[in-house]
Order: structure tokens, then C-alpha cells, then sequence
């Protein structure tokens, strides 16, 4: 098999790849997914139109419309594409933009999917133009078109497919291009989660980890979570590690305090990169406003690592605006840096 590509089987979740594996696809990681949407935490209305689509499909004996999720990282997206596989019961065969270079590569793919899967690209923004144009026909009317020759003498040549289910997902839904926005059936924004959810996924998790936290210590977590289930579960392992070795092993709102302190996550949440960004703008930049390149060069980051992972929330807790002239810190990012 070749390593840009990941195949589950619905029934056993068995990872058929040897190549390393992505943070999130960690089988520690995956271990705190929720398989099925009854046990999914937060973004009730996602899992509402899902829990529909999904009951009508199986009920109608077709497979699931194509559906898109658009967000930040860590909210669920792939999560949300492994329960569409559990729930519809076909195999999942997970792939990313970047990964597919040439048509032949989506081509390969798509021709090895039996009736009822579900084929999961992540980075749908990042898939070459030439290769976008081959998911057309494959969405619409699952069927992929050859062609030979060229000029005077090229014929094209359908090749049916099986009828799959494309769970795409992208953290810049503004990059798609329309023709390719529009084939999807069903398309969802996750939002960031509130303390509430953030808890009871904390306390899930621990569950599942079997360690003990107690109503204050998983509190402390999710307000440090930067709104987003994928930072819980990270953190919660940390604070585990810090409770067994300088605690008793249960976790309270201090143990939470002092390993995320070691962690440099502070009590709003935000981490090292998160402060640099914020005290470039302040110190470089008087405040505001500077264009994203202006920050990125200064930071020696990438701007696509500021766009998509440290921007959204910042945006969401009202730390930074975005004007026409760039981004600007709040007067609440003053307060939070004690000027
Ligand atoms: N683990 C990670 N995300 C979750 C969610 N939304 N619900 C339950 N457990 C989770």
C-alpha cells in the first residue's frame, strides 16, 4: 500500500499502513475517539444533521451524501469521518491534499473503494487543480474519465466506480474552488467547544485513561484547553504524568496548574507561539495593524501554521481583530500582558 494512504475496516479499526502516523492518528489518541455519535461531545447540531442524513441513507439503502467539515485543527473533523464509516458501516480510507501529487494517485484510490465507503481527504485545500478535476465526475456521477491521445485523436474512455461517500475537510474553506464546494451534499463549520463540553470530554478521557480528576482539576483543563477536544486529551496526559510522579496520582485543580505551567500554558490557554505572536504585533508593531506576512517573517514561523492554528482562537476570545490593514491586538491583550 502505498504511505500516503490509511485503510480502516469499520469492524476493527486495523491500520493497514507501516508508514509513521500523524499525531491525532496516534493509537493513544485514537483510543479517546468517540466511535459512534451517541458518545460524540459538543457541536449538537453537527451530530443532529448527521444522526439524520445518516438514518435516511441506511434506511433509503444509499450511501451517505458528501460531506464536508470546515474548521480550526483539532475539533473533530476526523473524528467525525471515522463515526460516518462506523455508523454507515463501510471501510474508511483516509488520504490528505498534499498527498495526492497526481491524478493517478486519486485515481488508484478511488478505484479500490468497494460499495458504501468512505473516503476521508483532509487538506481538501491543498489538492492540485489537476487532480481536482478527476473528484468531479467521481462526486457526481462515480465514474472516473481516461483519457489517451491527445489533440485530433483523444478519446476518453468512463470507468464506473462504486458508490463511496467523500468526507472532506479543510481549515480554509475560502481556498475551495466553488465548482468543487458545491458537489458536496452536506457541508459543516465546527466551532470551537465551551467549558461545559470541554469538561465532560475531560472526564471522558480520564475515564478511559483511568485516572482519577475531580470536578475543579477538570475545570482548569478545559479552561486551558484553547476550546478544542484534541488540546484536552493532549494536556490530560501530561497532567497525568505530573500527578503520578510529583502527586498521588488523582488530579486536582492544582496539579492542573502546575503542569501546565511547566507546559508554558498559561491560565487563558495560550501557549509559547501564542504569546510571541501576540507580543510581536505589541512590541514590533505598536499594537497594530500589520499584515500576517509582516508577523510570520518576524516570528520565523509559518504563515499557515499562524492563519490556521493560532489566529482562530485568538479571533474567537477577542485577543485580535482582523482589519483590511492587517491584524491589531485588543485592548484585552494589554490587560493579559499587565501593561
Ligand atoms: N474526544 C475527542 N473529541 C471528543 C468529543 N467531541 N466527544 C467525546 N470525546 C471526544
Amino acid at each position: 500500500m502505498k504511505d500516503n494512504i490509511l485503510k480502516y475496516s469499520s469492524d476493527k479499526h486495523g491500520i493497514v499502513s507501516g508508514s509513521s502516523l500523524p499525531l491525532d492518528l496516534e493509537p493513544e489518541i485514537l483510543s479517546l475517539r468517540p466511535e459512534r455519535l451517541s458518545d460524540y461531545i459538543g457541536q449538537s447540531d453537527v451530530v443532529e444533521t448527521l444522526n439524520i442524513a445518516i438514518e435516511a441513507a441506511k434506511h433509503r439503502g444509499e450511501p451517505l451524501d458528501h460531506v464536508l467539515f470546515h474548521g480550526p485543527p483539532g475539533l473533530g473533523k476526523t473524528t467525525l469521518a471515522h463515526i460516518i464509516a462506523n455508523e454507515m458501516g463501510g471501510n474508511l480510507t483516509v488520504t490528505s491534499g498534499p498527498g495526492l501529487e497526481k491524478g493517478g494517485d486519486l485515481i488508484g484510490i478511488l478505484t479500490h473503494l468497494e460499495e458504501g465507503d468512505i473516503l476521508f481527504v483532509d487538506e481538501m485545500h491543498r489538492i492540485p487543480k489537476a487532480v481536482e478535476e478527476f473528484l468531479y465526475p467521481a462526486m457526481e456521477d462515480f465514474a472516473v474519465d481516461f483519457v489517451f491521445d491527445k489533440g485530433v485523436h483523444a478519446r476518453s474512455h468512463r470507468y464506473r466506480l462504486q458508490q463511496f461517500t467523500l468526507v472532506g475537510a479543510t481549515t480554509r474553506v475560502g481556498l475551495l474552488s466553488a465548482p468543487l464546494r458545491d458537489r458536496f451534499g452536506i457541508f459543516r463549520s465546527l466551532d470551537f467547544y465551551n467549558e461545559e463540553d470541554l469538561v465532560k470530554i475531560a472526564r471522558r478521557s480520564a475515564a478511559l485513561l483511568e485516572v482519577t480528576i475531580d470536578n475543579d482539576g477538570a475545570a482548569e483543563l478545559a479552561k486551558r484547553s484553547r476550546g478544542t477536544p484534541r488540546i484536552v486529551n493532549r494536556l490530560l496526559k501530561r497532567v497525568r504524568d505530573y500527578a503520578q510522579v510529583r502527586g498521588d496520582g488523582t488530579i486536582k485543580k492544582e496539579t492542573v496548574t502546575a503542569a501546565l505551567t511547566l507546559e508554558g500554558v498559561d491560565e487563558k490557554g495560550l501557549t509559547n507561539l501564542d504569546r510571541r505572536y501576540l507580543k510581536t504585533i505589541i512590541d514590533f508593531y505598536n499594537g497594530g495593524p500589520v499584515g500576517i506576512e509582516a508577523i510570520a517573517a518576524t516570528l520565523q514561523e509559518e504563515t499557515d501554521t499562524l492563519v490556521d492554528v493560532v489566529e482562530p482562537y485568538l479571533l474567537k476570545i477577542g485577543l485580535i481583530t482582523r482589519t483590511s490593514s492587517g491584524r491589531k491586538a485588543s485592548k484585552k491583550t494589554y490587560k493579559h500582558f499587565g501593561f
